[in-house]
């Protein structure tokens, strides 16, 4: 540890360093990726990045800063953005201090010019290398400051990582990745819907030509905020590029009056020569390692059933006890009652502010179902909205003013609602004493925290944005109900992959990842999900043979294999499937709690699948065990399938091949299916030969299991 500021500061993970060059005013990364040998100096790697003064440009280039600052002579987006009346706007600060302490950098830097002080926190985590950083700013003067922006640590990109691989979708089709050429100007997404998003996940990999899911050299980042954000990777006209990501304000929605501070998200980053794969393996040790609550953290995540496709609003006590009893015959753990419980509730268009049971449909309360429920040991979970209100409940005819908007815009219904005004006192307090009741009164193992709309009117009554204070006040009830209730878990749900940032990991334990259960869509949303959020989280349950979402028929084995993979459940009406169905999904659920152990807590491997195809796995962290997965997707070109490469194992142990799934795989004459079960394959011939495909169906599935053959 040291205050006095030393020229450069080296962190190192397992595989990565990290250096701080503190020679300038502003401090700056100065390298950032795989770990540097003893041999390397910083002196070394500044030498290396000696750069002529450029051609008709000022004579010093300025610094890609941690917070790129205007005044320095930065031409591109500067770090902070502020200014008092339209003064003291251009920063130009002054490093001050530097601590190290357990691998954890905090560079204090002062702007007299414009009275505020920098805190630039940066640590690499040890085992799974993540890079943790922020940056704070507090108010050091008299008046107040109009914070425009604060973005977290601004990243150089490497000259040579010229792809860029963001994040599109929509509801039921989300964590789309689209990958372009790095330009001249700026990529820039913007979120403003007071989530994290279905159409702008906060999370972006920069990569080389030729990095893949298995080898080559990225850097994957994501933002933990559950609101508004902005991502920008921008190639300057010096070929230098940046990725920078923060809290994207409305205007005016951030002040700090003198002494107060604003922290940005967090940013996590994961550098890699080894390919997709090796991000995903990083975040998900990270989540693990540090997000995940010790509420669940050595639990094993019981199989789901969710009433929401099985039912709707279409609520009876009867029909729930006997879909009770039929989810805990085929194999579920918990039985999640969703939408419709509460009073009002008959539709989507009432009720919701209205937190009581419906006593039309349960006479005597939740207690009987949920005794109904407990006693087929099953725990028992509840849909829950909080932050919504519809104009016909009787909270929002008590008080309208409660509603964010727009005002004098018309109020925007969205699924016939209205958002709360969180930060107001009488709203927490209004929906703590609600949410605390209904889990002291019941045996609620869990809720699902639903969130079904955008927040396209931010203002609360006075005319003011509060996206960034809505947020906080969101973190602030969920972390007052966690503390109240110490073992209940807490699903982020928003439509389904609206919520999902490790910002609300930090408060919830589960992400609904999507609205739609169609298998097929799902691999894909499964995929992009999967790169940051390790499976134990990812909620993915088998629905119904025609998929609501998309009208799609696909089989059970299908389904299974696809939810398989997950935090796994059903949503379907299990009055409706005929026996042999039922029989396989019991088998499926059987075999995912069989191999749960490995699934939610193994290393995840992407494989390189033509287009159409699907292949991925996850290995035992001791590598003696995997479950691999391969989907063909769509009718094949060729007549026969290629061969399935597996990746990440060991090249020298012999493992023997089973396929666990589809329990009856048939094919068309003798393939690879009838004889190579059983079989033992070097690790060598698996990823480097590779398995030759049987012809398959479109939309069908093989799940493998392999497991070293101990020589003796
Ligand atoms: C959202 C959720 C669904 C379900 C419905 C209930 O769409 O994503 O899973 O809970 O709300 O209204």
């Amino acid at each position: 540890m040291t205050n006095s500021v030393e020229s450069f500061y080296t962190l190192h993970s397992r595989h990565c360093s990290l250096v701080i060059d503190c020679r300038g005013n502003a401090p700056a990364i100065l390298y950032w990726g795989s770990r540097l040998s003893e041999a390397t100096s910083p002196d070394m790697l500044s030498l290396l990045a000696t750069r002529q003064e450029l051609q008709a440009c000022q004579a010093q280039e300025a610094l890609i800063a941690l917070s790129p600052e205007a005044a320095a002579g930065f031409m591109g987006s500067p770090g902070v953005q502020m200014h008092r009346s339209g003064r003291q706007w251009a920063i130009y600060a002054k490093t001050k201090s530097v601590n190290l302490v357990d691998n954890q950098l905090t560079i204090i830097s002062q702007c007299h010019g414009a009275e505020i002080q920098l805190t630039h926190c940066l640590a690499l985590h040890e085992s799974t290398d993540v890079l943790t950083a922020t940056t704070e700013i507090t108010n050091n003067g008299s008046s107040a400051l109009w914070l425009d922006r604060c973005d977290a640590p601004c990243i150089p990109v490497p000259m040579h990582y010229n792809k860029i691989q963001g994040f599109t979708g929509r509801w039921a089709n989300e964590f789309q990745p689209v990958s372009i050429d790095r330009f001249p100007g700026a990529y820039v997404r913007e979120n403003r819907s007071g989530r994290t998003s279905h159409d702008s996940f906060p999370g972006i990999v920069v990569h080389t030509e030729d990095t893949n899911e298995s080898s080559g050299s990225a850097y994957g980042l994501h933002l933990g905020w559950s609101g508004n954000h902005q991502l920008r990777i921008e190639e300057q006209h010096t070929g230098q590029a940046y990725a920078q990501l923060g809290e994207l304000f409305f205007p005016g929605e951030m002040s700090l009056e003198p002494g107060e501070k604003y922290c940005s998200p967090t940013l996590y980053g994961t550098s890699t020569d080894h390919g997709f794969s090796a991000i995903s393996e990083s975040f998900h040790g990270y989540v693990r390692a540090s997000l995940t609550d010790k509420r669940v953290r050595n639990k094993v995540r019981p199989v789901h059933f969710n009433t929401w496709e099985a039912v709707y609003f279409d609520l009876s006590y009867d029909r729930l006890c006997e879909l009770a009893d039929v989810a805990a015959e085929v194999g579920a753990e918990r039985f999640v009652l969703d939408d419709g419980w509460f009073k009002n509730r008959k539709s989507d268009k009432a009720g919701l502010g209205d937190w009581f049971v419906d006593n039309s449909v349960f006479v005597d309360g939740l207690g009987p179902l949920i005794d109904h429920v407990k006693a087929k040991n099953m725990e028992f979970g509840l849909w829950v909205e909080p932050e919504m209100v519809n104009p016909d409940s009787d909270l929002y005819r008590a008080h309208p003013d409660w509603v964010l908007n727009a005002d004098p815009a018309p109020l925007i219904l969205s699924r016939n609602q209205l958002v709360l005004d969180l930060t107001r006192t009488e709203v927490q307090t209004y929906l703590f004493e609600r949410l605390d009741t209904l889990l002291t009164e019941y045996s609620i193992n869990y809720l699902k925290w639903d969130m079904n709309r955008a927040v396209y009117q931010p203002n609360n009554q006075s005319g003011r944005a509060v996206g960034h204070h809505q947020t906080n006040a969101l973190y602030t009830l969920l972390a007052r109900l966690r503390t109240a209730h110490p073992t209940v878990e807490i699903e982020s749900c928003s439509s389904g992959g609206g919520r999902a940032d490790f910002g609300i990991l930090a408060f919830t334990d589960r992400i609904w990842t999507s609205d739609s259960n169609d298998a097929l869509d799902r691999l894909a949303i499964q995929k992009g999900f999967s790169l940051f959020f390790p499976p134990e989280i990812m909620g993915a349950h088998v629905g119904p043979a025609i998929c609501h979402a998309t009208g799609r028929v696909l089989n059970m084995d299908m389904r299974v294999g696809v939810a398989m993979f997950g935090h796994m459940g059903i949503e379907a009406n299990l009055l409706d499937i005929n026996d042999e169905q039922k029989q396989t999904l019991k088998a499926g659920l059987a075999l995912h709690k069989q191999h749960r152990k490995l699934l939610h807590g193994g290393r995840s491997v992407r494989l390189n699948t033509p287009h159409g195809q699907s292949g991925f796995g996850v290995i035992a962290t001791d590598g003696g065990e995997a479950i691999f997965s391969y989907a063909q997707l769509d009718t094949l070109s060729h007549s026969v399938g290629a061969r399935l490469r597996f990746s990440g194992l060991d090249e020298d142990s012999r493992y023997e091949v089973k396929i666990i799934w589809p329990l009856k795989p048939t094919s068309y004459s003798t393939s690879i299916l009838e004889v190579i079960d059983e079989s033992v394959i070097s690790g060598d011939g698996l990823i480097n030969v590779g398995i030759q495909l049987p012809i398959m169906l479109p939309a069908s599935v093989l799940i493998f299991h392999l497991s070293r053959v101990i020589e003796s």
